[in-house]
């Protein structure tokens, strides 16, 4: 799932194809009709299907017509690669343990939208970012993996978004290949 550029989407079916992540993506789900995502799911030949949520009353309505999808699809993992939107019980429910979130900060710091401002704002000297489990609190399921990057004075949002992004990169597979290893005894 995501609704942004794809970076991380990018890194995760790069993962797939090098055989780095014994993984398929069958599916790109996205929130927004014109995201980066979407035109990097076109250019991999990865499905994709948009879910504008401007179009729906309620989130739960949308959170139906997405798990039809994941339904449909057979997808055993959602990851959330850059997903900017809430989901609701009803989703998290349907894939217990199965739904993985990216946050561009070291959890249980700064949760929330803006993370990255939220850390440059605090003034702190190391940020991060974190792969960890979609539980009903926004932000706070059980952590997989994180990684550590340093904040410098010059710093600004472009030049640590993209020194956080470098890492979400490695984690991100990294983590997903973490949880697999569970759902595997389960
Ligand atoms: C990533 O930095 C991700 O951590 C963040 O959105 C960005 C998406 O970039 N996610 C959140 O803030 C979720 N709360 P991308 O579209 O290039 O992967």
């Amino acid at each position: 799932m995501a609704s942004g550029n794809g970076s991380n989407f990018q890194a995760l079916a790069k993962s797939c194809s090098t055989g780095e992540l014994n993984a398929n993506i069958s599916l790109l789900v996205v929130n927004n009709p014109r995201c980066g995502a979407k035109y990097k799911a076109e250019k991999l030949n990865i499905p994709c299907k948009t879910f504008d949520h401007r179009k729906y009353q309620s989130r739960e309505s949308m959170d139906d017509d997405i798990l039809n999808v994941f339904k449909e699809s057979n997808v055993e993992a959602i990851i959330m690669a850059g997903w900017m939107r809430i989901v609701t019980n009803k989703l998290i429910k349907a894939f217990p343990n199965r739904i993985l979130n990216i946050h561009p900060s070291l959890l249980p710091c700064f949760p929330g939208i803006n993370a990255i401002n939220q850390a440059l704002d605090a003034k702190v000297k190391i940020t991060g970012c974190t792969v960890h489990m979609v539980c009903e609190k926004v932000d706070s399921g059980p952590i997989l993996i994180q990684a550590a990057v340093p904040v410098y004075e010059e710093d600004n949002l472009a030049i640590l978004t993209s020194r956080i992004q470098h890492k979400e990169h490695i984690i991100l597979p990294m983590g997903v290949s973490m949880a697999a290893k569970s759902w595997r005894t389960q």
